[in-house]
């Protein structure tokens, strides 16, 4: 493995105990993105299904539910610890049509032809090796089956994600960041994963633009923790921040979400690509 994927990984296994600690609120905040993917990828019982990189559980879980006794999913992802919670959460649901296996996406230890549908809900944007991942997830997909994927589009459409760097690149130097390196708005350009799909394979490749709201019942004060402890860049540039630059920004982020929040906690607007394709028959 290269030095740069295994470092990418390092920060998601940092990043694991706080996944697992917000779990219960970033179910609720992408369940409609959950939805679309159910849609867009004709979920229906009896299935057999893979989700790619699923985190601490989603869209793994409710798709469980949706294909019901008779079907059946596989559940991965490249660290132990969102492993762990993934299955415990599982455990605590009472859900057992699923099974979970720790793998990288670009490397899937799986038979070709093996699955209906292939999902991957905000990963295939932060892999070392995308080509290859998206190579490896068709290779998996029963001809005539299809991968449904979800990434950010672009960071304008999403406050939840930028309200807080922008505060910090108005305060601490902040380096134009790789729009070709991993990252959350990596494919936030219509049609540049759509492009990356067809080079993999991909037949009938279509995308959407899904707007949906985030929303959770959490307090203006939940804010800031959540965002920073889910993200592993944000809490490195806090651990080197001053305490007084800290606070600036923090009151300034404040100031600047409180109009996402209302009685029942946040409702940020929020925009998603949703991109499908299929597995060729030939
Ligand atoms: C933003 S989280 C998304 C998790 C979940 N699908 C969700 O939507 O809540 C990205 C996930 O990708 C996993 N990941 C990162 N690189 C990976 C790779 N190369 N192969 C498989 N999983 C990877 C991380 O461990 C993390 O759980």
């Amino acid at each position: 493995m290269s030095t740069e994927s295994e470092e990418l990984l390092n920060a998601w296994r940092q990043s694991a105990e706080y996944w697992s600690k917000h779990r219960a609120t970033v179910r609720r905040m992408f369940a409609p993105v959950t939805s679309a993917i159910v849609e867009e990828a004709r979920i229906r019982r009896g299935q057999n299904i893979l989700d790619v990189a699923g985190g601490p559980g989603e869209p793994s879980l409710t798709i469980a539910e949706a294909v019901g006794p008779d079907g059946a999913v596989t559940y991965t992802d490249a660290v132990s610890g969102m492993v762990e919670t993934a299955r415990n959460e599982a455990g605590r649901q009472n859900i057992t049509n699923i099974s979970f296996l720790e793998c990288r996406a670009d490397g899937l230890p799986f038979s070709d032809d093996s699955f209906d549908v292939v999902t991957c809900r905000f990963g295939v944007m932060l892999f070392s090796d995308p080509p290859a991942s998206l190579r490896e997830m068709l290779r998996v997909t029963k001809p005539g089956g299809v991968v449904v994927l979800a990434v950010w589009h672009t960071s304008e459409m999403n406050p939840f994600l930028n309200a807080v760097t922008r505060a910090m690149a108005r305060h601490v130097e902040s380096p134009p960041s790789d729009p070709c390196a991993p990252g959350a708005f990596r494919f936030a350009e219509p049609g540049s994963l759509v492009a990356l799909f067809r080079e993999a394979g991909a037949e009938n490749v279509q995308e959407r633009i899904l707007s949906f709201k985030i929303e959770a019942p959490i307090a203006p004060s939940d804010f800031w923790p959540l965002r920073v402890e889910l993200s592993d860049t944000l809490r490195d540039k806090v651990q080197r921040m001053t305490p007084a630059q800290l606070a600036v920004i923090e009151s300034e982020v404040q100031e600047e979400i409180s109009q996402f929040f209302g009685e029942s906690g946040m409702s940020f607007p929020a925009s998603a690509i949703i991109v499908s394709g299929m597995k060729s028959t030939i």
